[in-house]
């Protein structure tokens, strides 16, 4: 089924029918027919009303995962297809929900398939119960107990790999939230003679190929083992190895679960030695000793392996050694020893051998339960499964058979009880009527068996009590005597037997007939077995082990605790557990699952028809199916029922608001249902033939269809609208915004439209204006102009007129005055004489004269001799005096300024005036020099303590005293010289020493030579023949040459008895160097030269000195 598909029937996709209640028409062959389609389409489970059929696939399906529990979990019982989760769940739910107790029988045939089903019940509740840290222990628990169990209890027969050799029964317990808390397990019967001999294609347990594939080698030293099989008489080797079985895979989960369960190391060490003992035990043998009384006496042959075994359960070898010679009987108080033969001491070995293993199993029993017991004493809800050994026919059946097919008729029998009964308790509840139903009750073969007085157990028991000589044959004449009448007994010698010439039937045989066959049992070991005698010897031996376990496991060997009294048989004390687990089970709700094999072969795919018949005849599986139709074959709540055909009536479709059951009923009326075909219950419908059932099913297939058509029709109209909406929608958003776009496009266009005839307009409007505005500024103008010159014309005119007037007056005035005048001068004239008018002019004169000097004394200019200024002439008459008078002022002002002149300070302006007069415009240098005072002594003479001895040198009074540089002729580079000015002469001395270098008198001075230049380089040429001449000229050069010239010149203007000294300027002359006359040639300096004067040797004869200009 696709994911997608939501079940909420069986009667969904349904394979045949899902629940054979619904079979049409009920026949053993549509029965089998149905079971058979299922199985081919591994639909396994099929229903009969709540019974789960279950076919062993013997393959794996992928029916159990978790999805499945999932998809089962919390699901109505009809609502998914039939699987064993549907029942298990209902059966939890009903546990955890109503509070009732719940078992689930298993019954089946061996290989049917039971114990797999216990598993998928118990783990299916594991996966649904509580959670939590202490829950899923307990749930470990619980589960890991199986594989323990399995290894110990189960064996590989011919019918199954894996056929459980006990009957299982384990309560689950819980609290009231349906948490689990623990368990119990119960075990039947384990079929011990399994242990010493296995029938053909069997083998033992499978502990003993698991220890020996799966121990470690370790282990197996310490177990005294061999892992060879063959070594041990007990293992079956014909079918040692099981196919698809891993022994020693198996044997480490084993080991794990049992430290899952909670087995301590010890604990697993000595279950294990256990098991070894019993593999040693079975290599015993024994050999005839012969004894003087005649008898023969058993001994042991090989030591060996008793040895080891001793040594690994701790028995004393002797005390082991003797009981299986010696037998101790005692009686009233006597202890009498009697001597076993051969053949006593193999039962013997063999008894303990089955003894301590069969203890073994039930211990392990025990301790599991110690392990996963509840922890709580409060009330718990449990939950039984039961896994029984199924139904067993085989061609040699022996007492094993005999109770296993006994305890299952027991569990028919409950079934047959509790189906029925549930099934009239369900009419009752509901309030339905209801006839009873004929059916096989298969009491009457239980009588057969456990009837107090006259079963067959209790002939059994009686004849095992019986002093005197029993055997199995005895046993089988009382069953012929006491049972013969029995319809269900056949035995060849009962009384008036009908089976007297049946030969099928053996002598040594009964046969009765079970409710799942016949089976033919052979009185053989029945007696035996019943009794399952130990010797006491061998209890009390293994009562001395030093072993802890093996002490436990023989209680009754305690000489301290000596019973004389028999112990139970063994067919007693399985009738009583099973009488005990009938009550328990009664007090339950019953869940059934009936397990079918479909082979014999345990072979997938494969559907033996006979096979199948057989076990549905005697599982009752058709009166099961006709109890269930007897009264109604369906039957479902309202609700459901409601829910599923409410699409069949248009009152309830699609919501009927009413209660569930009108609905219903509403539903059924109007359907025309006839009204024998079904019942109205409290909670339920019941439907009476399955034909009405397929009937509402049919037409809800095709109300369905139309359904889905409409559904379809809708969801095909709503997605076309949708995607029509959708499109409608997208149209418009597109429209909207292609619309958006043109309008903007258009507006942008008449914006830039209407932008450009703005301007258009605007620019003419403006150009209109401004014409407006020009020729209003032009008219303005005009009238400006205009008015200007009207009253310019005016203006010109009135002044005219006024000029005409003043001119006019004046005229008059002039021509009043002269006529007054004329008047006047001949009024006057009459008084003045005749020379007045030169006094008058006199008069006037002085008066003129007068007002010009008073204005001259007060307009004067300042007594500098510098000042420029003087007073505007006013009358032209008095230009020559008034230049005069400047003058005058002038020469007067000055004679005043020198008058203040100290001596000092006038002999100072003498020189800067002879200077003046030497060099004025003659030499650039001059006018730098008129600023600076003429100090004489630059370098304090007097004062320098370094030229005191120079000082005194001199004798007259020094004039100058300079610092100048004196010209190599070699090279034009200057060395400083300090140069002295007498009156009388020069004096050239080191700068730094004071030491005089040239002393020469004026007198030998013939000119000097200077350039016109900025320069200071001057030239002192002596006279030709002088006393100084011999040495040769001097060129030097100093910033303060105009002074040094001067005060030269003026020594010699001064002297009368000297020359004047010649002054030279000139920009080129010749100097006197010792023999050699060298030009000295002033040229302007080139920029690169720099700014300072360089003088540079040509050659021999010329010395170039370049000037910067100024
Ligand atoms: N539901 C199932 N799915 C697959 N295999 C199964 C199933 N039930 C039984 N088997 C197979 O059948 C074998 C016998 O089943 P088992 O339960 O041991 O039988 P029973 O207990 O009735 O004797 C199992 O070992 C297993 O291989
Ligand atoms: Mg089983």
């Amino acid at each position: 089924m696709s994911k997608m598909e939501v079940k909420t029937s069986l009667l969904d996709n349904m394979i045949g029918v899902g629940d054979m209640v619904l079979i049409e028409p009920l026949s053993e062959d549509t029965f089998i027919e149905n079971l058979r389609k299922r199985f081919e389409h591994n639909e396994i489970y099929t229903y009969i009303g709540s019974v789960v059929i279950s076919m062993n696939p013997y393959k794996s399906l992928p029916i159990y995962t978790a999805e499945k529990v999932e998809e089962y979990r919390n699901r109505n019982f009809y609502e998914l297809s039939p699987h064993i989760y549907a029942l298990a769940d209902e059966a939890y739910r009903s546990l955890r929900d109503q509070d009732k107790d719940q078992c689930i029988l298993i019954t089946g045939e061996s290989g049917a398939g039971k114990t797999e089903a216990s598993k998928f019940v118990m783990s299916y509740v594991a996966a649904v119960c509580g959670k939590g840290q202490e829950v899923n222990k307990v749930k470990e628990q619980l589960l890991q107990s199986n594989p323990v169990l399995e290894a110990f209890g189960n064996a590989k027969t011919v019918r199954n790999d894996n056929s459980s050799r006990f009957g299982k029964y384990m309560d689950i317990e819980f609290d009231f939230k349906g948490d689990p808390l623990g368990g119990v397990i119960s075990n039947y019967l384990l079929e011990k003679s399994r242990v010493v001999k296995q029938p053909r294609g069997e083998r033992n347990f499978h502990i003993f190929y698991q220890l020996l594939s799966g121990a470690s080698d370790d282990t197996l030293k310490k177990l005294k083992l061999d892992r060879d099989f063959s070594k041990y008489n007990y293992l079956s080797l014909d079918s040692a190895t099981v196919n698809g079985l891993d022994d020693a895979a198996c044997f480490r989960t084993v080991r794990n679960a049992m430290q899952i369960v909670g087995f301590m190391e010890d604990e697993v060490q000595s279950v294990l030695e256990l098991v070894a003992a019993v593999l040693k035990l079975g290599n015993l043998e024994f050999k005839p000793e012969s004894r003087c009384n005649g008898f023969d006496e058993s001994r042991i042959k090989d030591k060996n392996d008793l040895k080891e075994m001793c040594e690994l359960l701790g028995i004393e070898q002797s005390v082991l050694e003797r009981a299986f010679s010696f037998r101790t009987v005692e009686a009233k108080m006597e202890k009498v020893s009697t001597t076993l033969n051969v053949a006593q001491a193999y039962y013997a070995r063999d008894a303990l051998a089955k003894n301590l293993y069969s203890r073994l199993f039930s211990w392990l029993v025990n301790r599991i339960n110690e392990s996963i017991k509840a922890q709580t004493k409060s009330r718990k809800k449990v939950m039984g499964v039961l896994d029984i050994y199924g139904f067993e026919i085989f061609e040699d059946n022996s007492f094993e058979q005999f109770i296993i097919n006994y305890c299952n008729e027991k569990l028919q029998q409950i079934f047959i009880e509790l189906t029925l009964r549930e099934e009239q308790e369900e009419y009752i509840r509901e309030g339905i009527e209801w006839t009873n139903i004929e059916y096989f009750n298969n009491a009457i073969i239980c009588d057969l068996i456990e009837n107090n007085k006259n079963g067959i157990l209790a002939m059994l028991d009686e004849e095992c009590l019986r002093p005197g000589t029993v055997t199995d044959e005895t046993f089988l004449d009382k069953l012929n005597t006491v049972c013969a009448e029995h319809q269900h007994f056949e035995s060849r010698q009962s009384k008036n037997s009908k089976f007297l010439t049946d030969h099928s039937l053996p002598h040594n045989c009964f046969r009765i007939q079970h409710y799942a066959g016949k089976v033919l049992y052979r009185v053989e070991g029945f007696v035996d077995k019943n009794n399952d005698l130990l010797y006491r010897d061998l209890s009390q031996a293994m009562y001395k082990a030093n072993h802890s376990l093996i002490k436990i496991l023989f209680p009754e060997g305690n000489p301290a605790k000596v019973n004389l009294k028999r112990p139970l048989t063994a067919g007693f004390q399985f009738r009583a557990s099973v009488g005990t687990l009938m009550k328990n089970l009664l007090t339950k709700n019953p869940n059934y699952i009936r397990c079918i094999k479909p082979n014999d072969k345990k072979a997938a795919h494969i559907f033996t028809d006979s096979l199948v018949c057989h076990q549905v005849r005697y599982l009752g599986l058709m009166e099961n199916v006709r109890v269930r139709r007897a009264g109604y074959a369906f039957r479902q709540a309202y609700e459901p029922c409601l829910e599923r055909y409410k699409m069949l009536c248009k009152q309830t479709w699609p919501h009927w608001k009413g209660p569930a059951r009108e609905g219903v009923e509403v539903l059924l009326k109007n359907l025309q249902v006839p009204a024998e075909e079904f019942a109205y219950g409290r909670s339920k419908i019941f439907i009476r033939n399955p034909r009405t059932l397929f009937f509402l099913e049919e037409k809800r297939r095709q109300c369905l269809e139309d359904l889905a058509t409409l559904i379809q029709k809708i969801y095909r109209g709503w997605k076309c609208r949708t995607h029509f909406l959708l499109l409608k929608k997208s149209q418009v958003v597109v429209a909207a915004w292609y619309r958006r776009f043109a309008q903007q496009k258009k507006y942008q266009n008449i914006r830039s439209s209407a932008l450009v005839v703005q301007s258009y307009i605007r620019g003419w409007k403006a150009r209109k204006l401004l014409r407006e505005l020009k020729h209003k500024k032009r008219c303005e103008e005009a009238v400006t102009t205009i008015s200007a010159y009207w009253h310019g014309t005016q203006a010109r005119r009135e002044l005219k007129l006024l000029k005409e007037e003043a001119r006019r007056k004046h005229a008059v005035a002039v021509i009043w005055a002269y006529w007054l005048g004329l008047k006047v001068r001949r009024e006057y004239r009459k008084f003045f004489r005749a020379n007045a008018g030169k006094k008058i002019y006199d008069f006037t004169i002085q008066r003129i004269m007068q007002k010009y000097f008073m204005g001259l004394k007060k307009t004067m200019p300042s007594m500098s001799p510098v000042d420029k200024s003087w007073p505007a002439r006013p009358y032209g008459f008095l230009d020559g005096m008034h230049q005069e008078l400047r003058r005058i002022f002038h020469l007067w002002r000055c004679k005043k300024y020198r008058s203040q002149f100290t001596e000092e300070k006038k002999a100072t302006y003498e020189e800067k005036l002879a200077a003046s007069e030497l060099f004025k415009d003659k030499k650039a240098l001059y006018p730098s020099s008129v600023g600076q005072p003429f100090k004489g002594d630059y370098v304090e003479i007097t004062k320098n303590p370094k030229y005191q001895k120079l000082n005194s040198l001199v004798e007259d009074k020094v004039l100058l005293a300079d610092v100048v540089s004196k010209i190599n002729r070699a090279n034009g580079k200057g060395a400083p010289r300090i140069f002295l000015l007498t009156k009388k002469s020069l004096v050239l001395a080191d700068q730094k020493t004071g030491q005089v270098k040239a002393s020469v008198p004026l007198l030998d001075l013939s000119s000097v030579s200077v350039s016109t230049q900025s320069d200071g380089f001057f030239a002192l040429k002596l006279k030709e023949g002088s006393t100084s001449a011999a040495k040769g000229d001097f060129l030097l050069s100093s910033d303060r040459l105009i002074e040094i010239i001067t005060k030269l010149h003026r020594i010699g203007a001064a002297s009368a008895e000297r020359n004047q000294i010649n002054i030279d300027i000139s920009d080129e002359f010749l100097v006197q160097f010792k023999q050699d006359k060298v030009c000295v040639k002033f040229i302007p300096g080139t920029p690169k030269n720099g700014n300072g004067v360089a003088c540079k040797r040509k050659n021999n004869r010329l010395l170039e000195v370049s000037v910067p200009s100024p």
